[in-house]
Formats: structure tokens, sequence, C-alpha cells
């Protein structure tokens, strides 16, 4: 079980969006982390086959995955990052129609979706149309279509966008669930998604993969310390516009600042252990989740 992909790159006329990406994925949960733009959707698509690249090869062991074409796409599932389902639809007449897209037969097909909207908490809802779902509960269903052929990989594109701190919990857990004996890659700019879940996380940014690792790994390479300290109000934005600021919190007599720096920013600041909000904002330059929609 094992994706390979050597010297990925796909351009858009005079634009580069994957730039020579390498990696060899095997059983587990991968986490694609990168903020908007930096690639991640147009290397999943390629990963489905649905775009050609410009350059280089993915391969199921060791099989070129376009050669592949139909056998490869029985193995694979996946979860579009603009999800688009029909509103009208119950959500079990919903799976039976992907299903029957997806070429399976009537009688497997009632079979699996029922299994599946049980492992995804839906069975309840099964004839609520899809409209009158939540946005977790239709981001569930979108698992679960992918889930349909009990795919080897399994490819998600977002999939936490828009859920509540609840339903990303749930999410996550069970996404947990479904990595037991496939591969899973999935698309997030939200840190604390990948953190608990992914075993590697593939940092992206301008097309390429410039850190991959667990986040054990992508911390220790870290070259500045986070210290925390608090200062009076009015000197909170001389830090914040001399250092990289992971957290702000206003607090009895002043500000409290999470601050990236190789030395001691100032008397008394505690160093702190980093965690992998402090690596995104080293390496990206800007908080994980900020200019998106806020979730943290
Ligand atoms: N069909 C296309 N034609 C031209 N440019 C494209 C096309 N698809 C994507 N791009 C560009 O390629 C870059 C990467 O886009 P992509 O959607 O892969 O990023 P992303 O990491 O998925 O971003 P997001 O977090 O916003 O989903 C962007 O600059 C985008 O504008
Ligand atoms: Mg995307």
């Amino acid at each position: 079980m094992e994706l390979k992909i050597n010297g990925l790159t796909k351009e858009f006329k005079d634009f580069r969006a994957v730039d020579h990406v390498s990696c060899s994925m095997e059983r587990g949960v991968y986490g694609l982390l990168g903020v908007n733009g930096a690639g991640k959707t147009t290397l999943m698509r390629m990963i489905c086959t649905l775009l050609r690249p410009t350059e280089g090869t993915i391969t199921w062991d060791g099989q070129d995955i376009f050669k592949m074409d139909a056998a490869y796409r029985k193995i694979l599932g996946y979860l579009p990052q603009d999800f688009g389902f029909y509103p009208d639809f119950t959500v079990q007449d919903y799976m039976m129609y992907i299903s029957s897209i997806k070429g399976l037969r009537p009688a497997v097909a009632k079979k699996r979706t029922e299994v599946l909207l049980d492992r995804v908490g839906l069975k309840r809802v099964k004839k609520r149309k899809m409209r009158a779902l939540s946005g977790g509960m239709q981001r569930r269903v979108g698992v679960a279509q992918a889930m349909l052929n009990d795919p080897k990989i399994l490819i998600l594109d977002e999939p936490t966008a828009g859920l509540d701190p609840n339903e990303r919990i749930r999410f996550r857990n069970l996404i947990s669930e479904l990595s037991e004996d496939r591969l899973v890659l999935l698309s997030t700019h939200i840190v604390s998604d990948v953190e608990f879940i992914a075993g590697d996380i593939l940092l992206m940014k301008d097309g390429k993969f410039f850190m991959n690792g667990t986040a054990d790994e992508i911390i220790s390479e870290m070259d500045q310390a986070v210290w925390s300290c608090t200062v009076p109000r009015k000197e909170a934005d001389r830090y914040l516009s001399r250092y990289l600021v992971s957290n702000v919190k206003t607090v009895p007599g002043g500000v409290e600042l999470r601050i990236l720096a190789e030395r001691c920013p100032v008397e008394g600041a505690v160093m702190e252990e980093a965690a992998l909000e402090d690596a995104f904002l080293l390496y990206f330059g800007e908080k994980a989740g900020e200019h998106h929609d806020g979730e943290i």
C-alpha cells in the first residue's frame, strides 16, 4: 500500500500551482496543511486523476495511476472542497444516487449506505432532505459518499471547513476511525485539525512541500523559541510590530503575549513549550486560520 508522488508539477498557463512535489504515503492519516492558494486542491485533483500533471508521476504500488484508470478509481474515495449535493434528495437517496454513479449494484449500495450512515452517525436522519442538515452533517454525508466503494485511498479536501468546534472534534474522531487499513489524505488550513489525527503532516507553500514530518519533528525544526510575557497595554503594539506573536490575551494589568523570538524578548518572559500553531506562524508568517473564517 504505497502512493508515491515524484516531481509532480502542474502549470496553468504561466502559473505553477504545484511545483515539483515528491512524497511517499502509506497507511494512516496525512495532513496537508497550507494557506489559501498553496496548491492543496490542485495536488489532490491530480491524485484523484481529475487533472493531468504537467510533469512528474503518481504511482500506486508501483503502477502509474493514470494508466490504472478505472482500476485506480475503484480504490479511490474523494470528498471535493466544493462538495456539491442535491438539496432536495434525502440523505439515503443521495447515497444511492452516488452508488449508482460508482457502479455499485443496488443491493450492495443499500447495505453499504446503511453501514456508512451508521458509522458517520447519520442513521436517524437518513430520510431527511440534504438541505435540512447542518453543515457538519452535510460534511459527514460527504465522507460517507467517499467511502461507498470502501476505498484504499481516501482524499478529503477541507473536510472541516465551516464546522463548529464540537462538530470538528467529532469529525476528527471519525477520520481516525476510518483510517484503519487505508490511506487518508486531508487538507486544511486549521492546525488543530491535523495536530491530533495526522501521523504525518505535509506543509505546503507556494506549490511546494517545504517541510514534512510528525508534529514533533516540525516543531523541533523551529529556530525560534516561544515566550510568554505580560506587558502594559500601551506597549503591546511595539511587540506586535517587532515579533511574531502567536497569541494575545487581555489580562488584569496588561496584555499577555505569546512571542516567537530567538532570545528572551523582555525581562521576566517565560519560555514555553512550542506547539504546531507556533511553527505554522513561523513558517507561513500568519496565524493558522487567519483571514479565512476565524476558526482556529
Ligand atoms: N484551473 C486553474 N487555472 C488557473 N489557475 C488555477 C487553476 N486552479 C488553481 N489555480 C491557481 O493555483 C493556485 C493553487 O490553487 P489551489 O486551489 O490548488 O490552492 P489551495 O491550497 O487548495 O487553496 P485553498 O486553501 O484556498 O483551497 C492558486 O493560485 C489558484 O489561483
Ligand atoms: Mg483548496
